[in-house]
């Protein structure tokens, strides 16, 4: 059982809070690989990804896009390499992206040659922006580019029997895009592959550019899970950017209107702004009581690896993840969670004030949860001298060696470690 608590209808019933709750994790698609590398200033080497995908496959990701295989040598060539070494497990599928060009499918179907299960990934741009700015046409255009690209997709896939196609498409910029010409688009692409409930493609709906507050993506999403065609034979995915700040909350909103997926980056990486963040997505179900399906109990060593990897540094009040995350420095948080520390029991329910989630679940220690400076109180101050030391004080004692510890960081300008409060404790107390 989860020590964290989903959140109870009646009590939010009882409280008048609206009752949706997401109640078990998407698929997850992570595109570090690809959407992730391709927005980096120095895009990663062969090594470098084959370690990442390593990574990815640790933390338990079964679909990843790994490359662009026509965009570069360096990106068909790690493709290659992660089939020649064998080094995809059994219950990993990689994914490959394409635009609808012949001789990009034909390149890309070849990069993935040998491969036992493969998503391959086609786009092409449908929103009325890219229509008349770049691309100089009109629906029926669009419409028969990603026909005519499907049916490639169809006949050089063919060609290898022995792999498992799974075939998505996105309709670029859908976020952007008049609904009923996505759908007509989509409805074509689908009656083309002709995918069953048994073998389902996926539609990929992307807010490539994240246009409007994240409910009308919701809106967006829910109007094609109730309009499209053969509904029951795909997989609706989404694919939040974040150029507003809310794809998180647009791929949440997403998953309760009807998606099935989501595609994302660790972190937030990914063009411009970012993709969504599957870390936030995973934790923020895995503090609700739905086991995310993925691996962050280790998630300093995740981000630290990422950050080389990426050469981007992760912010320290990153959700869950920051170095600053599960830390109080003000006297009344310190005091609450010290309080929360001392009525705590093995095995109830998490329940401590200012601490969503539990530091060690995700592999972090307690010595950072409470860090004293001159916002500080006694309770803090307490608290780093029984957690590290186990000094109990008595209360009039901790109050009176709290000033002692805030002429400290008054006079000093700084932050005062637990070996600094310790070094003016004995002191203060313990010296002859
Ligand atoms: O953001 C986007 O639209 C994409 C597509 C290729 C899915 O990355
Ligand atoms: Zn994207």
């Amino acid at each position: 059982a989860s020590k964290y608590r989903a959140f109870d209808p009646v009590q939010m019933h009882d409280r008048r809070w609206p009752g949706r709750t997401i109640e078990k994790p998407p698929i997850w698609m992570s595109t570090d690989l690809r959407d992730g590398n391709q927005s980096l200033i120095d895009p990663m080497s062969v090594e470098t990804k084959l370690r990442f995908f390593d990574m990815l496959v640790e933390i338990g990701f079964k679909e990843i896009e790994v490359a662009f295989p026509a965009a570069s040598e360096t990106e068909f060539n790690f493709v290659r390499r992660l089939i020649e070494e064998n080094r995809i497990p059994e219950d990993v599928t990689i994914e490959v992206l394409t635009q609808a060009r012949e001789d990009l499918i034909a390149r890309t179907v070849e990069a993935v040659q040998g491969a036992r299960r493969v998503i391959i990934h086609m786009y092409n741009p449908v929103a009325p922006q890219f229509r008349r700015i770049v691309y100089n046409t009109d629906i029926a255009g669009v419409k028969a580019i990603a026909e005519q690209g499907t049916r490639w997709i169809r006949q050089y896939s063919s060609q290898y029997p022995e792999t498992e196609w799974v075939y998505e498409y996105s309709p670029e910029v859908f976020s952007g895009a008049e609904l009923e010409v996505v759908k007509e688009v989509c409805d074509a692409v689908t009656a083309i592959w002709q995918p069953t409930p048994e073998n389902r493609m996926i539609l990929n709906l992307p807010a490539t550019v994240e246009m409007a507050t994240p409910n009308v993506y919701a809106d967006q999403i829910e109007w094609m899970d109730r309009n499209l065609a053969n509904r029951e034979s795909i997989i609706i995915s989404v694919h939040p950017h974040n150029d507003r700040g809310t794809a998180v909350a647009a791929a949440e909103l997403a998953q309760m209107a009807g998606a099935d997926r989501v595609e994302g980056c660790l972190f937030g990486n990914g063009e411009r702004t970012g993709n969504v963040d599957i870390v936030t997505l995973a934790l923020n179900l895995y503090s609700q009581g739905v086991d995310p399906g993925l691996d962050f109990t280790r998630i300093d060593t995740i981000r630290h690896t990422v950050e080389e990897y990426n050469q981007i540094p992760v912010h320290p009040r990153h959700p869950y993840a920051g170095e600053l995350v599960f830390t109080a420095f003000s006297g009344s948080h310190q005091d609450a969670i010290k309080k929360g520390f001392a009525q705590r029991r093995d095995g109830e329910i998490w329940e401590l004030p200012y601490l969503t989630i539990d530091p060690a679940d995700l592999g972090r220690g307690y010595e950072a949860v409470v860090r004293v400076n001159s916002q500080s109180g006694k309770g803090g101050v307490s608290f780093l001298l029984q957690q590290q030391y186990g000094l109990e004080l008595p209360r009039r004692l901790q109050i009176e060696f709290s000033r002692v510890v805030k002429a400290f960081t008054d006079r000093e300008g700084r932050e005062a470690t637990s070996a600094d409060i310790f070094a003016l404790f004995e002191q203060e107390y313990l010296q002859d």
